[in-house]
């Protein structure tokens, strides 16, 4: 038996799941970087790059459309949340301004303070993902209907860019259930889903994308018909 609310639209729950994989799988990466390979340290760092990158986007469409939303209708009730972004912003130059100088100038005790410094980004980041999924989605779901809360969320997607939405794609598909990923996929139109589907084969496991294939009604392995 389920209540009401969990059948309510989440905002935030797959962005958030795609966020949360990209942070610890980043947090892991920079724990185990060779700084004395050049391959390695560039790869860490530009992986950092592009999840803070990722980081950014996301404040900025939470702050450009969820909390207006909020505000409209619930005045105030965006206001902690929105003073937590402008620190996660300072939190990310300061983080980009000390990658770069590692990149520049190696050191085991530069690479130590920079993995300190974002795991501590991360912990924050958790509790603050937390409050919006529980405050700012009561706040959503009290005053707006699912059908209102359907077209927000078509205006955002309306406003990524291909490169961004590739970018998010590559952490959201692992990071969903098999039933969450194909109703993700199964959702996009037409001409995207063939490309979608191509990086989600890289991506996925051989169960999670025979799981995937079998939801999206084709063989698992390309021109194999299965019995
Ligand atoms: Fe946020």
């Amino acid at each position: 038996m389920t209540t009401a609310t969990t059948h309510r639209h989440d905002l935030y729950a797959h962005i958030h799941k795609a966020l949360r994989l990209a942070m610890c799988e980043t947090l892991q990466q920079l724990g185990r970087m060779d700084i004395d390979d050049p391959l390695d340290l560039g790869a860490s760092l530009g992986q950092l790059d592009a999840l803070l990158d990722a980081a950014r986007h996301h404040v900025e469409k939470e702050n450009t459309f969820l909390h207006p939303a909020i505000e409209a209708r619930r005045a105030g009730a965006s206001a902690a949340i929105e003073a937590e972004h402008e620190e996660h912003l300072d939190s990310i130059a300061t983080l980009r301004a000390e990658a770069a100088a590692l990149r520049a100038m190696p050191s085991p005790a530069a690479a130590q303070r920079l993995y300190r410094r974002f795991a501590g980004f991360v912990a924050h980041n958790f509790e603050h993902m937390a409050v919006e999924e529980s405050r700012h989605n009561q706040a959503l779901w009290a005053a707006y209907t699912d059908d209102e809360l359907h077209a927000l969320h078509g205006r955002i997607l309306a406003s990524i860019g291909p490169r961004e939405m590739s970018e998010v794609l590559r952490w959201m598909i692992p990071a969903l259930t098999p039933a969450e990923r194909a109703e993700l996929i199964g959702g996009l139109p037409p001409e995207v889903k063939g490309p979608v589907m191509d990086s989600a084969r890289a991506l996925l496991n051989d169960a999670a994308w025979n799981k995937l294939s079998r939801a999206m009604g084709q063989p698992s392995v390309p021109g194999l018909v299965e019995a």
